[in-house]
């Protein structure tokens, strides 16, 4: 063989000094596949949330409340949306919590920084799902 070796490669050091030590557990490899999958399904379900909101029929001048309880009214939207709502925060949180590993240098910022993260997340996974599930398309006219 004369296969050089002579060219290492080398990755740069993350911009933080310290990073959490690594735990016996498989959490970081599913949250790795995680990111693929549901980056995968949000493709389809944002793509085409675009382009029914903005470029199907008429668009966006079509959207009113009307549009929207129509749309609620069916299980199949209701459903695309909730999954919409899930994976776009799981995924983001997820996303943010790396980057808080990455960059936070002192302990307390990074712990207080991800309650910071997983309360809002927390807060509007549970509105918009209240909001998707408990919305009364006859509102009393006052
Ligand atoms: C449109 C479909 C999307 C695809 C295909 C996609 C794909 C990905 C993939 C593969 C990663 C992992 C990158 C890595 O580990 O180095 C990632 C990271 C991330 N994604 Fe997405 N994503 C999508 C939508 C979104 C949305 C809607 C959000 C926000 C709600 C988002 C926020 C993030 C964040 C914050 C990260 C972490 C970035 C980092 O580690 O530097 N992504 N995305």
């Amino acid at each position: 063989m004369t296969a050089s070796h002579s060219e290492t490669l080398t990755l740069d050091k993350p911009r933080s000094p310290r990073r959490p030590a690594a735990r016996r557990s498989n959490f970081e490899l599913y949250s790795w596949l995680f990111m693929r999958l549901s980056g995968l399904a949000l493709v389809v379900l944002v793509l085409g949330h675009l382009f029914i909101m903005t470029i199907l029929d008429d668009g966006v001048q079509r959207i009113n409340f009307a549009f929207v309880a129509g749309r609620w009214a069916s299980p199949f939207w209701q459903f695309w949306d909730l999954s919409m709502l899930w994976l776009a925060q799981l995924h983001g949180g997820n996303g943010l919590r790396t980057i808080i590993d990455d960059y936070a240098r002192k302990d307390t910022t990074r712990f207080w920084l991800k309650i910071l993260l997983y309360v809002s997340m927390a807060i509007i996974l549970v509105l918009g799902t209240m909001v998707i599930f408990t919305f009364d398309p006859n509102i009393p006219v006052t």
